[in-house]
């Protein structure tokens, strides 16, 4: 899952850890790092478990300054030892690291059984390593381009090998690889997090692109082998932005930032002459804009949560026909891809693998794809043929709070965009901008409210299950919630539409099964009413979250009031908190919750 590499002149081993822990938020099971060792043979440590585990495992005498590292999350085979990389072949000369599947690796594998290949792991990474190890090829680049034209599927993969010392060896193939450029020294990372302590200076590799690292120089070309052209970009964000600043988890100090992180989606993009916005990089004329019939989002988790939102707004501002779809779905539907229909990818990571096939897929049948996307230069970013950075900052948390909320944001202001192009007035464009300029305030004065909600989530922590329940705007709003309650707390709860309760789920309702429910001030206040009454006839206990204090519920958080359009964006806040103080109370490890990972860059 984590990949980080080091070529120069410094001890290698100390500058190795500390890049993995930098990834250890993207979740993991195992870890390991190889180095070449004083006497050039190469040196491998591996641990299940945590990076402080691996690190007590390595010896004293770890001297070296070329190696590369790994944090695993199992795909194929238990976490363990075996299965943890770096993976040798057989003569111990070559190492591999590996993000990513080979699709092909069981026909490989008897192949390579068949030829009297041992294995020591149940990985399909191991084939790679053999396949590299057993090439005749001159040059461990035409050892690994071999090696790949055997291999189907997605990999980021590191490689070194004992004959030649002076040199790391990646690929990208669905995987992300970053190389970090130093002075007389290379990194090479599956994330930047890993690199910006030590540099700002990165290239991305493409997919089908390789690189060879040198201590002080690098060259990049394809797997075929013809060259391809980098030049550095300079990474935005601080080395800091890392750090937990102070907070017991980078989850409760990504729900603090929202307020600045708002201000930053909206800096620069509102246009109050016309009522409307800029989006610099959008790549949609006027003209485009106005031919557009019908809007399909698509992303994974928290993000299709937001898109959820998005289509919402674009139809409520801009009346163009929007939904939104899991990526993951889409692309095995055989969807009907029609030339009037814009289609938008979101992301956070702007690596999911399951949103970008469903982009290249789109984009090889014609379609238009925009983004909308929060790391600068990432996969999504670059395949898409435009769109709305989120600007969120670094999000390290495996779960998103700050990046969703930006998310909506970025939506609303292309939904007004959208809107201003077609048929919203300009009255109802400066409603919207005076709207969303008073977001950050009304997020800050939410999270001034903190106490309260902690103490309303000790009450309702030992509950085993719970549901989450909105109408129309409302409903988006009550699904990210409960994806968020569950992510962290491991606590059942499901989200239906309010007016869906009398059709199935109400048989639930009991005084041991508490309701979330999403009630704002909009003209569906009274039908949302009615539903906390019919919960309340079964004893059911509500909290409710409200522009004002709802008699049907045992508790309400109050949120501000904003313009109906906006009220995804702020209902949805007060209860990130209170999946954080429910998870809390239960003693969950919060920013690495069991068995997920921060960016899903495999199938
Ligand atoms: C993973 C994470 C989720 C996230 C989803 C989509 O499953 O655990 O928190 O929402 O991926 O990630 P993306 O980077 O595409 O927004």
């Amino acid at each position: 899952c984590g990949i980080v590499g080091y070529i120069g002149k410094r001890d290698v081993a100390p500058l190795l850890l500390e890049g993995l822990q930098r990834l250890e938020y993207r979740g993991y099971d195992s870890a390991g790092v190889v180095i070449t060792g004083k006497s050039g043979v190469l040196k491998t440590v591996k641990a299940k478990g945590r990076v402080r585990e691996l690190e007590a495992r390595i010896p004293k005498r770890f001297a070296g300054t070329t190696g590369i590292a790994h944090t695993r999350w199992a795909t194929h085979g238990a976490p363990n030892d075996e299965n943890a990389h770096p993976h040798l072949d057989a003569e111990g000369k070559v190492a591999l690291v590996h993000n990513g599947i080979i699709d092909n690796a069981d026909d490989l594998r008897a192949k390579l059984i068949a030829d009297g290949v041992e294995f020591t792991s149940e990985t399909d990474s191991e084939v790679v390593v053999h396949l590299i190890g057993r090439s005749q090829a001159d040059t461990l680049e035409a050892k690994v381009q071999e090696a790949l034209r055997r291999v189907e599927g997605t990999y980021g993969i590191a490689v070194m090998h004992q004959d030649f010392p002076d040199r790391i060896v990646v690929a990208r193939n669905g995987s992300p690889v970053v190389l970090g450029i130093g002075d007389k020294e290379m990194f090479v990372a599956s994330d930047v997090a890993a690199l910006v302590s030590h540099t700002r200076q990165v290239v991305t590799l493409d997919d089908g692109e390789m690189a060879t690292l040198k201590a002080d120089d690098f060259r990049t070309y394809t797997t075929e082998g013809s060259s391809t052209s980098a030049t550095p970009t300079t990474v935005e964000w601080e080395a800091e932005s890392y750090d937990m600043g102070g907070h017991d988890t980078y989850m409760h100090k990504e729900i603090s930032e929202q307020p600045d992180a708002v201000d930053r989606v909206l800096r620069g993009r509102i246009d109050d002459r016309f009522s409307t916005v800029h989006l610099g990089g959008l790549n949609l004329d006027p003209r485009e804009a106005r031919s557009v019939r019908r809007i399909k989002i698509l992303g994974c988790g928290t993000s299709y949560h937001a898109g959820q939102i998005g289509a919402q707004m674009i139809e409520e501002l801009a009346r163009i026909p929007s939904d939104a779809e899991p990526a993951s779905e889409f692309r095995y539907r055989n969807p009907v891809v029609d030339p009037d229909t814009l289609y938008i990818a979101v992301s956070q990571s702007g690596e999911t693998y399951d949103v970008l096939a469903a982009v290249q897929e789109l984009k090889r049948k014609g379609a238009r794809v925009l983004g909308v996307v929060n790391v600068v230069g990432s996969a999504i970013a670059r395949e898409t043929d435009g769109g709305v950075y989120v600007h969120a900052g670094p999000e390290v948390c495996v779960v998103s709070t700050k990046c969703f909320t930006n998310t909506v944001v970025a939506f609303a202001l292309l939904a007004l965009h959208l809107g201003r192009i077609r048929d919203l007035s300009v009255a109802d464009g400066k409603r919207i901008i005076a709207g969303l300029r008073k977001l950050p305030a009304q997020i800050a004065e939410m999270l001034e409210g903190e106490a309260e909600i902690e103490k309303l989530a000790a009450e309702y922590a030992g509950a085993k299950s719970m549901m989450f329940i909105g109408r129309v705007r409302g409903y988006p709003v009550a699904r990210e919630a409960s994806l968020k309650l569950k992510e962290i707390s491991y606590i059942h709860a499901e989200a239906y539409p309010a007016s869906e309760l009398k059709h199935g789920p109400l048989a639930l309702i009991e005084p041991a099964l508490p309701t979330v429910a999403i009630v704002p001030d909009d003209d569906l206040l009274d039908k949302n009413r009615a539903a906390l009454e019919e919960i309340k006839a079964r004893s059911g206990r509500i909290l409710a979250v409200a522009h004002q204090v709802q008699e049907k519920a045992d508790h309400t958080i109050v949120v501000p009031k904003n313009e109906v359009e906006l009220d995804p964006i702020l209902m949805g806040i007060p209860l990130q908190l209170f999946a954080y103080h429910t998870a809390k109370a239960m003693g969950r490890d919060i920013d690495k919750p069991r068995n997920l990972a921060k960016s899903v860059t495999v199938e």
